[in-house]
């Protein structure tokens, strides 16, 4: 979900309203705004889009504050009613709620017995039991205060007050909040790409504090009342970057840049005389840890499983990789000296946060890689590893991807370096080889469109197959065909499939294979010859020089070990076009959000 809130001298509707279309990729299932003006708050809200939301708002209604919302529902299904703001009984507070209350049907049985609710939502529970505090202590302060020393789970919040139209009331706990910084005007965003529009100077908000945000005032307090100084950073985001330009999605356009984002890390990367350049005490870190446990959920733990081959293989250090929501209540016996590695593109993902708590409390050192230096994720962690992919919007992960798995090798490689291990080839020099290799696939988009239609358009189901790292690049390979296409996808070990799956297996059943290794090259046509054999329809993607069939589409050559790189590309692009052809919203797929601050 995405929470924005302006208290200024201008019109606060069409700063909450571009905020909320900045901020639609992290859920958008319903939206809503709240402006006060002269102690009356005219509230509007949608089931759906911003673009709904936009329509719907009163364009007489002028007020110099407010607040804004857009939803990825967790509590109650998608509808006007449960969409935020909430109000308070009197109408007097209004509320925008991200996170989740998991204590809220006791508070609401313990407190709020006499008060009729007008939603489903945890959010509302709040709402009212800020007013029911506020009245008995007199003190909406006070009566905020109060209410958040009851509320268990996570939340960040932004409340007015109908007869204080200078203050919004902010608090958070684990979910993301910051605070906007203008000259005559002040901000809260749940994430800066919000407001860049506005201001690109922030404050960050930590766990249980209050934020009394006036238009040229911000005072952030504990929870019981100490004050707390903070500087403010700046946020190193361009705007422009976060527009799709002539692109029809962001997504294409995030694909297309994938070849630049692995130039730009091979530059971050590279030292003076051209080797790669890691921080020292992330060295250190690698080296002393006799155990790394890689954490992610979705695309990042995809990109996990072929890190895992690069550290094993390279550094010669044993890896675990885990999801991140598994592990937080199934946590695996540990080695002695372990090292966490958080893997997020947002670095706010709330399953993988609460696995940092977990293991920070337990002592253990943490590295996040991720593309948002200042997110959660990377505050907390002991270290950070900045993935340089720019701003990534479509709720598809393409170039996320592609950027974990090359940090990952970087890493690799500079641990192998530190525990003297000789590497036969150049790093450097085969991520450069990836970067063209990647451009030659994103120069033949005409060719993945023709087979996407030609297998995706009408089918039901599909299979992706693979040994080995194409085994962990199928898996991706098959959750953006889902994730935007909605057609039900599989990635399955090439061996595995005849063991069950191949049941399903049906006269012209799309199942795709990705053949990069030459190990298991023949092996993996052998399975593509077994579901051939029982009427499906077949199509494999090779590396160049595994070939063996005139009808495969094969990939520019590179590194073995970094064909991951270049597989997914092709896989991406048949999702996108497989979408398209389907009708299909590509950038904002159904039941989705970009970064899913909830457990
Ligand atoms: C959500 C997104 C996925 C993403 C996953 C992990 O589920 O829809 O695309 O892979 O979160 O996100 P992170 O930001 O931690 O990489």
């Amino acid at each position: 979900c995405g929470i924005v809130g302006f208290i200024g001298a201008n019109d606060a509707k069409e700063v909450l309203l571009t905020g909320l279309e900045k901020l639609e990729y992290r859920g958008y299932d319903s939206a809503g705004i709240a402006l006060l003006k002269d102690e009356d708050v005219n509230v509007t809200k949608v089931k759906g889009r911003i673009a709904s939301l936009r329509e719907k708002v009163d364009e007489h209604v002028t007020a110099t504050m407010g607040i804004g919302h857009t939803r990825w529902a967790t509590h109650g299904e998608p509808s006007e009613d449960n969409a935020h703001p909430h109000q308070s009984a009197s109408g007097r507070f209004t509320l925008v709620h991200n996170g989740v209350i998991e204590n809220y049907a006791e508070v609401r049985d313990q407190f709020l017995t006499d008060v009729t609710l007008q939603s489903e939502t945890d959010t509302e529970i709040v709402v009212q039991l800020i007013e029911q505090f506020a009245n008995e202590t007199n003190d909406v302060l006070a009566g905020f205060r109060k209410a958040l020393s009851v509320l268990k789970g996570s939340y960040a919040l932004a409340l007015i007050d109908n007869q204080n139209e200078d203050l919004i009331y902010v608090a958070k706990n684990k979910s993301p909040l910051l605070v906007g910084l203008g000259d005559g005007f002040n901000l809260v965003a749940s994430d800066a790409m919000a407001t860049l529009k506005e201001t690109d100077r922030y404050v960050e908000i930590e766990d249980k504090e209050i934020v009394l945000v006036e238009r040229d005032r911000v005072e952030i307090q504990k929870l019981d009342g100490t004050v707390v100084e903070r500087a403010a950073y700046t946020a190193e985001i361009d705007a422009s970057e976060t527009e799709k330009g002539t692109y029809p999605h962001f997504m294409l356009k995030e694909i297309d840049e994938q070849p630049f984002v692995i130039r730009k890390i091979i530059q971050e990367y590279q030292d003076k005389n051209d080797t790669i350049k890691v921080d020292k005490n992330i060295r250190k870190a690698m080296t002393k840890a006799d155990r790394i446990y890689i954490i992610a959920a979705g695309t990042s733990y995809h990109a996990g499983l072929v890190g895992k081959q690069f550290i094993e293989k390279l550094a010669n250090i044993p890896v675990e990789v885990h999801i991140a929501s598994e592990f937080s209540y199934n946590m695996p016996l540990l080695s002695e000296n372990p090292l966490f590695v958080f893997i997020s593109q947002s670095g706010e993902t709330a399953d993988s946060r609460s696995v940092l708590v977990q293991t920070k409390a337990l002592g253990h050192p943490a590295l996040t890689i991720t593309n948002v230096p200042g997110s959660t994720l990377s505050r907390e962690a002991d270290y950070t590893l900045h993935l340089h992919a720019g701003p990534e919007i479509a709720v598809a992960s393409t170039k996320a991807y592609t950027a974990q798995i090359a940090v990952l090798a970087i890493l690799a490689v500079d641990s192998a370096r530190a525990k003297g291990i000789e590497l036969s080839f150049n790093p450097l020099q085969e991520l450069a080889i990836v970067a063209s290799a990647m451009e030659t696939l994103t120069d033949q988009k005409d060719e993945f469109e023709r087979i996407a239609k030609e297998m995706f358009a009408t089918t039901r189901n599909a299979f992706f197959i693979g040994r080995g790292t194409d085994y962990f690049v199928v898996q991706e390979a098959a959750l953006k065909l889902k994730e935007i296409s909605y057609i039900q996808a599989e990635g399955f070990a090439g061996g595995e499939l005849k063991h069950g799956t191949i049941a399903l297996i049906e006269e012209g059943t799309p199942v795709i294979a990705i053949s990069t290794q030459e190990n298991v090259n023949l092996s993996i046509r052998g399975n593509v010859q077994e579901v051939a054999a029982r009427g499906a329809n077949t199509c494999v993607v090779s590396m160049k020089g595994l070939e063996t069939d005139g009808d495969e589409f094969v990939l520019p050559h590179v590194h073995e070990l970094l064909t991951p790189l270049v597989s997914v590309v092709p896989m991406q692009l048949l999702a996108y076009y497989a979408a398209l052809h389907r009708d299909c919203d590509v950038d904002k797929p159904r039941n989705l959000a970009k970064s899913v601050t909830v457990e």
